[in-house]
């Protein structure tokens, strides 16, 4: 894999596997042929997706962030402790807000140290690597700007020194049982022995607070569902009318998940232009674009340790809503 560097230095765009450039799209023309419709959850995150959802974390119903914020506040002394100096590398850091906790801690354990923030998202990417240059001038902080996938492919081939890979906000949650367990296998091959890995993860609680949180009184989390439609537009010259679609969050208690749905109002053909799709709406008919599974912290423990990720400590809050799990590979 070839990285072009680009902005002095601080940011490196992950290269397109010649695959996946062929490929791309190829998801929306499977998700939208299949019955019942679906769409991956990364075109969520255009420039405005990211925006939307920096939005979301700061709605009251929508516990997630602040709830690993807290826990991060009070444990990150503590996981700098266990781990000793490394190298931080985030996967899917956003606006990298919640790290500054654990940059803060290993500020005081060591003169110098190094933060990799990775994302899809160029612009919020680009923004928060020059503020936290800026704000942590003895840290070097340099952007990988990409999908997991390819993070872990360049992670893989430029190895630095003993590191402390960070995913958080519950991400993980947005994996199927299957992708989750192949994603995890990636992670522990990308590791090399006595690196660390921190997973935030949302636990399992009462449906009525997990809708609550997915079905926002304001509509932001509506907006942010409906802008996936707006990114095919702009990204495949579609021609979605967002008005002919409505967002509604269902927590599915037997798998233990939220899944967020558009539903088409009433029925209508949508057309993508770049990938020579048309595709007929059923008035009623919904398109799958999330899903957020809710976790028990002793089930991931034991995903951990199966796939050679062995949990070191694990923190949660006092009400028991959000688990952030240390391990060591
Ligand atoms: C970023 C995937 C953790 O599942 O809670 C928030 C995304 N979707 N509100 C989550 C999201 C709707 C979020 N994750």
């Amino acid at each position: 894999m070839i990285s072009k560097t680009l902005e002095a230095e601080n940011l490196t765009v992950l290269d397109h596997h010649y695959h996946e450039l062929k490929d791309e799209g190829q998801d929306v023309i499977k998700g939208l042929s299949n019955s019942p419709k679906t769409l991956s959850p990364k075109y969520l995150y255009d420039d405005r997706g990211s925006l939307l959802f920096e939005e979301i974390c700061d709605l009251p119903e929508y516990y997630p962030t602040r709830t690993e914020a807290g826990i991060l506040k009070q444990y990150a002394d503590e996981i700098a402790e266990i781990t000793g100096c490394c190298e931080l590398i985030e996967l899917g850091s956003g606006s990298s807000t919640k790290t500054q906790f654990l940059l803060d801690a290993y500020q005081k354990i060591s003169d110098y140290c190094k933060y990799l923030p990775i994302d899809v998202s160029g612009s919020i990417l680009k923004t928060s690597v020059l503020q936290l240059q800026e704000k942590y001038p003895e840290f070097q902080v340099h952007g990988l700007l990409g999908t997991y996938e390819q993070a872990l492919v360049h992670l893989e081939t430029n190895y630095l020194q003993s590191r402390l890979l960070f995913f958080l906000g519950s991400s993980l949650g947005n994996f199927n049982p299957q992708e989750c367990d192949q994603f995890l296998s990636k992670v522990a091959r990308t590791l090399h022995p006595g690196d660390y890995f921190l997973l935030g993860i949302d636990l399992q609680k009462p449906k009525h607070i997990l809708e609550a949180a997915y079905n926002d009184a304001q509509g932001v989390t509506a907006a942010f569902n409906l802008n996936m439609l707006s990114h095919l537009n702009w990204r495949f010259q579609g021609d979605f009318d967002l008005k002919l679609f409505k967002h509604q969050a269902i927590y599915n208690e037997v798998d233990n998940q939220i899944e967020m749905y558009l539903y088409s109002q009433g029925s209508h053909w949508v057309n993508i232009k770049d990938l020579n799709l048309t595709v007929f709406f059923e008035a009623g008919e919904s398109i799958l674009t999330e899903i957020s599974r809710k976790f028990d912290l002793t089930n991931m423990k034991e995903s951990l340790q199966n796939k050679g990720l062995n949990p070191v400590k694990t923190w949660t809050d006092e009400k028991g809503w959000f688990g952030l799990i240390l391990c060591q590979a």
